[in-house]
């Protein structure tokens, strides 16, 4: 479902990632773990093809980085689900839009839009917060959006950047149980993180990664 191999990608600055190789199975937990500057959003960045390897492949379903199109990419991004440390919400919208707009744009019928925002609100707890706006919610309540927005397309598997890095541990702890529900009901989440502590408190495989390298 989701593969690595020899994967290399290098910023014109010479920091980057090399002979980066792992696969994820179907409902896998797994942590990318590492120190500041390791390399781990640079592997996520990988995986949704903001930067394309130099060497090496990916494979996420059908779609190989090899043979992917640029027109192909967001077909691509459509099977994976994608948070931030920093929510990147639409402040223009309210919390239904901010979710509702990554199925508009792929024409999909009001009426399956409408069930299928709902229903994602409600798994991130947060039904009664639709109308609000992204500037009148906590920093909590506005990853639980990012993580209803991340799902509502059912992706084959949710990658999290950092996702608690803004949060106080009691926000933090209530968003890695949300995070971990969606996990146990069969969806493939990927979690970068230098907290190694918070990684070995669940019950994932850890991957480690220094200094661009896996070890
Ligand atoms: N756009 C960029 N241009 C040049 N160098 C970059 C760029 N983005 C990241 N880097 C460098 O690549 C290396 C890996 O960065 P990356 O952001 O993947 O690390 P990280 O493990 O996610 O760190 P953090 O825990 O701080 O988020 C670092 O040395 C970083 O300075
Ligand atoms: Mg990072």
């Amino acid at each position: 479902m989701l593969e690595l191999h020899n994967v290399k990608f290098i910023y014109p600055t010479g920091d980057g990632i090399q002979h980066i190789t792992f696969r994820i199975n179907p409902g896998e937990l797994v942590f990318l773990v590492g120190p500041s500057g390791a390399g781990k959003s640079t592997v996520l960045k990988s995986i949704f093809l903001q930067e394309r390897p130099t060497e090496g492949h990916v494979i996420v379903g059908e779609y190989n980085s090899l043979f992917v199109s640029r027109q192909e990419i967001p077909y691509l991004r459509r099977k994976l689900g994608i948070v931030f440390q920093d929510f990147k919400l639409l402040n223009d919208r309210d919390v239904f839009r901010n979710i509702s707009f990554v199925l508009e744009v792929i024409g999909t019928r009001s009426k399956v839009i409408k069930r299928r925002v709902l229903r994602a609100l409600a798994d991130v707890g947060l039904s009664h917060k639709s109308r609000k706006y992204p500037e009148e919610l906590s920093g909590g309540e506005q990853q639980r959006v990012a993580i209803a927005r991340a799902i509502v397309n059912e992706p084959y598997i949710l990658l999290a950047d950092e996702p608690t890095g803004n949060l106080d541990p009691d926000t933090a702890g209530e968003i890695m149980d949300v995070l971990m529900r969606i996990n146990m009901r069969g969806t493939s989440l990927l979690m970068a993180t230098h907290n190694f502590a918070l990684a070995k408190a669940y019950n994932g495989r850890i991957i480690r990664i220094e200094h661009g390298q896996l070890v």
